[in-house]
């Protein structure tokens, strides 16, 4: 069970260093660290961006980063602490950024999971993602991923490919929308 004392809330520029760190340690480990503080504060910024985090108290239990198009949202970034895992912190963070993008009329969400972490494909597949697809080589160079998505309203649209332009993942229907 969650404690009632988790709140989530958007993230503050002084939150950007900890997410940072969080990235590094709990996404990024092994790869040349991107997520910087520097990044995460332009990213709290950035108005296609909801950059959230769960607190207790003064800690950060964890946080996720939504990037919002006209019609996919992509979740960037999502880390819970180990000490706060398993106790549906990681579910609210998706839900809470899943309900922006539903009421936005976003038809479909995706998320980038490294082949090796299992754990992170199951929680996704409880919420409801399926795995559409495998992009080689997406962790610079060093870890494929398993790109998952999940539809948020129904749509006559097709399925969109997974297709990777410029080192990042973009999304594009099989024909023009
Ligand atoms: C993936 C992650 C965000 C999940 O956060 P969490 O707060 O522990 O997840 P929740 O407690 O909301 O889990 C909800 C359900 O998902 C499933 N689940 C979560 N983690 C799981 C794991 N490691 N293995 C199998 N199932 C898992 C369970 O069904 C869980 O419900 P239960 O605890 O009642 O069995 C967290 O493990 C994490 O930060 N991992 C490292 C970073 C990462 O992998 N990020 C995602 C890719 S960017």
């Amino acid at each position: 069970m969650i404690p009632a004392r988790i709140t989530v809330e958007f993230a503050s520029a002084r939150d950007a260093r900890e997410i940072a760190r969080l990235s590094r340690r709990h996404i990024e480990y092994g790869l040349r660290w991107r997520y910087t503080p520097a990044r995460i504060r332009a990213s709290i910024r950035d108005r296609a961006r909801n950059t959230i985090v769960a607190r207790d108290g003064a800690r950060l239990a964890g946080f996720g980063i939504m990037s919002y198009g006209a019609d996919f949202a992509n979740l960037d970034l999502l880390a819970v602490p180990v000490r706060y895992r398993r106790r549906g912190v990681g579910r609210r963070l998706v839900l809470w950024l899943e309900k922006v993008a539903r009421t936005a009329g976003i038809a479909q969400v995706f998320v980038q999971v490294r082949k090796t972490n299992a754990g992170a494909v199951r929680f996704y597949e409880t919420l409801g993602f399926l795995v559409i697809d495998e992009a080689a080589g997406y962790y610079q160079g060093r870890e494929s991923a398993i790109v998952m998505g999940k539809a948020l309203r129904p749509t006559h649209w097709p399925k969109p490919r997974a297709v990777k332009a410029g080192g990042r993942i973009v999304f594009r229907a099989p024909r023009e929308l």
